[in-house]
């Protein structure tokens, strides 16, 4: 394909759309936005007129019919999945869907034969796997697990008289969330924010992990508070510790993973801290999505900000609003996606994945609403 600029639609222009896809693909050289759909039109035509889109419609069918779309971003509500991605694939159109790629396993196997029979190139919205910080950790724990060592300074009581054991290849991860339900829709409290968030921390055990999941059991409320236990086929463990009633004034996400002797901690997505792995420096960080809102690199650049408004607010009485956004790799997942429809690298989250971990998403459901663990089959988002 040639290097010309790929004509760009989104469907669905409500906080998410308006916020970040549009502005980066207006942001973008190699894009071009040429439609906004939204049952909103005079909103799609304010954000056309800000952004510089050619046109706007209520209705998907007539960007799927404009033979100048290379692809198509779906950012609506989680009403349309299903049927826009089998009307695309007819069209033979690129499909970037937000999480969640779809709302029951029966939506996701039709999204999975549409994206087969016709090879469009799909992307589920997990775009944390594309946050810097994240690649950064992919790269350090794939390179440990590929050579992994007992490094010298580890305190070795007699490991030579004790049997090996199976726990020894296994990956521990947790990712705890802080939210809070007041900057939460109306319409995530219907369904719940499991299948709304938690999609997103179960992609990330899953690339972490990166074995097959077989069972999942949930605890507490599918709305806020719920602790997600998923086992995978070698033992592995990943807990996902949600909070709906935190504040956004503390860090809202830490993930830590230990593997063979070593940890790696993700503070927010903006610092990196690795101990236990040679040659690896014990910190490093990533600048958060506004770096003017920070003063100092990392997790300390965030408690910085925070504590200044929160001295603020106790001098003056303020209410001003705290949000030490890191990057959560929206840019450089829609990049990876634009990459892949030229026809120059794979899907940074292809509909396997993006079902594989929706899929798990809706077992997390399941048991939260059984109070039981759920067994999870690979023949969910496995080719037949
Ligand atoms: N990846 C992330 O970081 C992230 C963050 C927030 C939301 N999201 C996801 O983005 C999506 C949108 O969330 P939001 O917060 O922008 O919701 P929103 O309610 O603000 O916007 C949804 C928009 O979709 C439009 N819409 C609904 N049905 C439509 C249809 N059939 N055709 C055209 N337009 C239609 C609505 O009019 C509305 O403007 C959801 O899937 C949500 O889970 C992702």
């Amino acid at each position: 394909m040639s290097e010309r600029a790929l004509n760009v639609g989104v469907v669905g222009c409500g906080m998410m759309a308006a916020g970040t896809h549009i502005p980066l693909i207006a942001a973008n050289a190699g894009l071009k936005l040429r439609w906004l759909c939204d049952l909103d039109v005079p909103r799609a035509k304010g954000l056309a007129d800000r952004h510089g889109a050619a046109h706007v419609t209520a209705d998907y069918r007539d960007v799927l019919n404009d033979p100048a779309v290379d692809f198509v971003v779906l950012a609506t509500t989680h009403s349309l999945r299903g049927e826009f991605i089998q009307a695309a694939a007819r069209k033979g159109k690129g499909v970037y869907v937000e999480k969640p790629m779809g709302s029951t396993p029966a939506e996701i196997a039709g999204i999975l034969k549409a994206v087969r029979q016709s090879g469009i190139p799909l992307c589920v919205g997990h775009n944390r796997r594309s946050a810097p910080a994240v690649r950064a950790a992919m790269d350090v724990l794939d390179r440990w697990r590929a050579h992994p060592q007992i490094v010298p300074w580890r305190l070795d009581r007699n490991s030579h008289l004790r049997p090996p054991l199976a726990e020894e290849e296994q990956t521990l991860a947790l990712l705890r969330v802080n939210d809070d339900i007041l900057t939460w829709k109306p319409w995530a409290f219907g369904e719940g924010i499991i299948l709304g968030e938690m999609t997103h921390f179960l992609d990330l055990a899953n690339l972490f992990v990166a074995r097959v999941p077989r069972r999942v059991m949930t605890m507490g409320s599918a709305t806020t508070n719920a602790t997600i236990l998923v086992q995978y086929d070698d033992g592995s463990l990943a807990t996902i510790v949600q909070s709906g009633l935190g504040t956004l004034d503390y860090p809202k996400e830490l993930f830590e993973i230990t593997h063979k002797g070593a940890m790696i901690a993700l503070d927010h997505l903006v610092e990196m801290r690795v101990m236990g792995i040679p040659n690896v420096p014990f910190r490093s960080t990533f600048p958060p999505r506004e770096p003017r809102d920070f003063d100092a690199p990392g997790i300390e650049g965030f408690y910085r900000a925070a504590e200044r408004t929160i001295a603020e607010r106790l001098k003056t009485g303020s209410n001003e609003l705290f949000i030490g956004m890191p990057d959560k790799g929206h840019a450089r997942h829609l990049d990876l996606f634009a990459r892949c429809v030229r026809g120059e690298g794979p899907s940074p989250c292809s509909a396997e994945e993006g079902a594989k971990a929706t899929i798990l998403t809706l077992k997390a459901m399941e048991s939260c609403k059984l109070g039981r663990p759920v067994d999870v089959s690979e023949g969910e988002w496995l080719a037949e």
